[in-house]
């Protein structure tokens, strides 16, 4: 008799950040799995990172309750600031399995003979979670993921921010902040000796997936008509986008 081995049943993945970078940390995870995945870019709250922890863990129960109405069963929190200080109260409220992004931290060994240095929002950084798990000097970026939200990924006004923050001198720079990747040539041409680690690069290495080909759903809880060009110009085909607006959310 033959055995005809069945594919499993499909599941919606569920991807979550205030606004942009959670999608730059998707194409981390598209480089190894598949899927269909909603996404939701809480644009209507952000900065998330400048908010006190109460406020960041009630606006992102919403929003895994909002991808939760939309059928999504696993959820990934590609959102720093998010995961630095809601993950546990996200997991013991809902019963369904919740990643963060700051669990890159697993697969990485941090080097001896290096300085590390993270830079993240003004939440994450309080949250003093890098410092403690990777021993490093904590940075507050608190103006950089709106810069990036606006457009400056590779102009002046960003290069002057980032030479005010970043030390000089050869250490190891984690990008604590979802939005900070589309930054990384600009750093390497401004700190050409400080070696960079995405720590979604680092876990979407490891949390594989395997679905239908690749499709995301995005939802916005503002409208931001520069959307479309950010998604095609992160490397997104047109065909593997569908772009909503959440009113009222
Ligand atoms: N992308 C988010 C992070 O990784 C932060 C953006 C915000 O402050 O809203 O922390």
């Amino acid at each position: 008799m033959q055995v005809r081995v069945l594919p499993g049943p499909l599941i919606l993945f569920g991807f979550l950040d205030s606004g942009l970078g959670g999608l730059v940390s998707l194409r981390e995870f598209r480089k190894h799995s598949s899927g269909e995945v909603v996404y939701l870019g809480d644009l209507k709250h952000q900065p998330y990172g400048a908010r006190p922890r109460g406020e960041i863990v009630s606006l992102s129960e919403k929003a895994v309750s909002f991808l939760l109405d939309m059928g999504a069963e696993e959820i990934f929190i590609v959102c720093n600031t998010i995961a630095a200080n809601a993950l546990g109260s996200l997991r013991s409220r809902f019963n369904v399995p919740i990643h963060g992004i700051t669990e890159w931290v697993k697969y990485y060994t941090p080097p001896h003979d290096r300085q590390v240095v993270v830079i993240g929002t003004r939440a994450t950084i309080e949250s003093g979670y890098y410092q403690r798990t990777l021993k490093a000097e904590g940075i507050p970026a608190p103006e950089l993921a709106l810069l990036i939200e606006e457009g400056h990924w590779d102009d002046d006004v960003v290069r002057a921010y980032l030479d005010s923050i970043l030390p000089q001198g050869e250490y190891v720079l984690i990008l604590g902040c979802t939005h900070y990747p589309v930054l990384t040539p600009l750093i390497r041409e401004i700190r050409p000796k400080v070696e960079i680690v995405d720590p979604a690069e680092v876990l979407f290495k490891h949390l594989r997936r395997e679905g239908d080909g690749f499709f995301v759903h995005v939802y916005l809880t503002r409208e931001n008509p520069k959307y479309e060009d950010f998604l095609l110009k992160l490397g997104y085909e047109r065909d593997a986008f569908s772009l909503h607006f959440v009113p009222d959310y």
